[in-house]
C-alpha cells in the first residue's frame, strides 16, 4: 500500500493521518508522535490485577481477547500516537520447534538450548498463520479499536538477540555461551542467525498484512557485541531481514532498537531501517548529527527521568525535542518503562508531550 495515496485518500475523505505515519514520512510537525516502549506493563495498575487473574505471560499475551485488552490499556489511560501489540519477541519460536516460557522477574526461558548442527538442522520455518493466529486476531483488533487516531505497531526480535535467548537458554549478563560459538566456531551460529532472518522476515510480513503500520526490530543484545562483532554477527541479519521486508512492503516504516547503541550508531543507520531507536547513552543532537538527515530517530529519554520531579520532566521533553528537530522525530524512552515508575507520571510524560506545540510557542523549534 502506497503511503502517499493513503495520505491523499484520507485528506480526500477528510480522515486525518496519525502523527507517527506523518513522522515517519518525515513530514514537518508541530509536535512529535509519542508512545512509550512497555507502555502495557506493570507500572500500570490495570495490568496488575490482570495479571493476577492470568499469571502465565503465555496466556496473557496468546489469549486474543486478554492480549487486545493489555494492549489497549495504556491507548485507554493515555492516548499514545503509537499503540504496540502485547507481546514477546519470543513468542513465534514454538513455531520454529523451541519450546518457551517466559518466567517472572527472568525472561524468557529455554529448557532445551541450540547448541547443535542437529538442532539447526532441526528449526522449522515460521509458518505465522499455523502457529500465530491469535496475532492475527491481535492486531485487527487493535486496528480496529484506534481508527485513524492512533497507530498499530508490531514488533520482533532480530536475529542476534533471538539467537542470544536460543544458545544461553535464558537472559545473561555475560553471554559467554553464544560468544564461544561465535570467537570459535562460528559456522553452526551463522547458519542459525541465516534461519532466524528467513523466520523474522516472514513474521514481520505477516504482522503487516494483519495490520501492523510500523513495525520496530529488537536487537537488545547487539550492544554486547563490539562494533567489528557487530559487524559480522549482528547487522548483516538486520540488513536481511529488512531486505527481504522492503522487497514485498516497502512502505511500512520499520524501526531498530539497540540497547546500549553509542558505539554503533553510525552501524544502525546501514541496516535499511527508516527509523533508528537512540537511547540516552548518546545526546539527541550528537545523534542527529552522526546518522545524518535520511535517518530518522526514535527517542530518547532516560526511563529513570520519570521518576523525577514533573518540572524535571518537562524539560527533558523539551530538550529532546528542541535537539531531534521537527521532522522525523518519534517521541520516546530510550529503553522500556520501568516497573516502579509512578503512573502519573507516565500521565504527565505524555500530556506533556502532547501539548509541546504550545510549550515550545515562544521558542524557536
Ligand atoms: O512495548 C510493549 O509494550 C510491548 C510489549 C513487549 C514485551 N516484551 C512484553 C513483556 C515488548 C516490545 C517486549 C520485547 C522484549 N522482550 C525484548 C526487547 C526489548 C528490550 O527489553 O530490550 C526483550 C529482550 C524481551 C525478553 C523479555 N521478556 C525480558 C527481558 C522480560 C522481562 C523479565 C522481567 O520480568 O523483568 C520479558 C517479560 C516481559 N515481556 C514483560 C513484559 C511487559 C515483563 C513481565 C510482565 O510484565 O508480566
Amino acid at each position: 500500500m502506497n503511503l502517499k495515496h493513503l495520505s491523499k485518500e484520507a485528506e480526500m475523505t477528510g480522515q486525518q493521518v496519525p502523527y507517527l505515519l506523518r513522522a515517519a514520512r518525515g513530514e514537518a510537525l508541530d509536535r512529535p508522535p509519542v508512545w512509550m516502549m512497555r507502555q502495557a506493563g506493570r507500572y500500570m495498575k490495570a495490568y496488575r490485577d490482570l495479571r493476577d487473574r492470568y499469571p502465565s505471560f503465555r496466556e496473557r499475551s496468546e489469549i486474543p481477547d486478554v492480549a487486545i485488552e493489555i494492549s489497549l490499556q495504556p491507548w485507554k489511560a493515555f492516548q499514545p500516537d503509537g499503540v504496540i501489540l502485547f507481546s514477546d519477541i519470543v513468542t513465534p519460536l514454538p513455531g520454529m520447534g523451541v519450546e518457551m516460557d517466559i518466567a517472572e522477574g527472568k525472561g524468557p526461558i529455554i529448557d532445551s538450548p541450540i547448541r547443535t548442527q542437529a538442532q539447526v538442522d532441526q528449526l522449522r520455518p515460521l509458518e505465522p498463520e499455523e502457529s500465530l493466529p491469535f496475532i492475527k486476531q491481535i492486531l485487527t483488533a487493535l486496528r480496529q479499536e484506534v481508527g485513524n487516531q492512533s497507530t498499530v505497531l508490531g514488533f520482533v526480535g532480530a536475529p542476534w538477540t533471538l539467537a542470544a535467548y536460543m544458545v544461553e537458554g535464558k537472559g545473561s549478563k555475560t553471554y559467554s555461551v553464544i560468544k564461544n560459538m561465535a570467537f570459535s566456531d562460528p559456522t553452526i551460529l551463522h547458519q542459525l542467525l541465516g534461519k532466524l532472518a528467513d523466520s523474522i522476515a516472514t513474521y514481520i510480513r505477516y504482522q503487516i498484512d494483519c495490520g501492523a503500520q510500523v513495525v520496530q526490530m529488537f536487537d537488545s543484545w547487539a550492544g554486547q557485541l563490539s562494533p567489528q562483532d557487530y559487524d559480522t554477527f549482528a547487522l548483516p541479519y538486520q540488513q536481511q531481514v529488512f531486505k527481504q521486508v522492503k522487497a514485498t512492503h516497502p512502505d511500512t516504516p520499520l524501526i531498530l532498537l539497540v540497547s546500549g547503541s553509542a558505539g554503533v550508531l553510525e552501524r544502525m543507520g546501514k541496516s535499511g531501517a527508516d527509523i533508528v531507536s537512540v537511547d540516552w547513552s548518546v545526546d539527541m543532537a550528537d545523534a542527529r548529527a552522526r546518522l545524518g538527515k535520511d535517518v530518522k530517530v526514535q527517542g530518547n529519554i532516560d526511563p529513570g527521568v520519570l521518576f523525577g520531579s514533573k518540572a524535571f520532566i518537562r524539560d527533558r521533553i523539551l530538550d529532546t525535542i528542541r535537539k531531534a528537530g521537527n521532522r522525523g522525530h518519534i517521541l520516546n524512552l530510550g529503553h522500556g518503562i520501568l516497573p516502579l515508575t509512578p503512573e502519573e507520571n507516565a500521565a504527565f510524560f505524555f500530556e506533556t508531550a502532547k501539548q509541546v506545540d504550545k510549550l515550545l510557542a515562544t521558542s524557536t523549534y
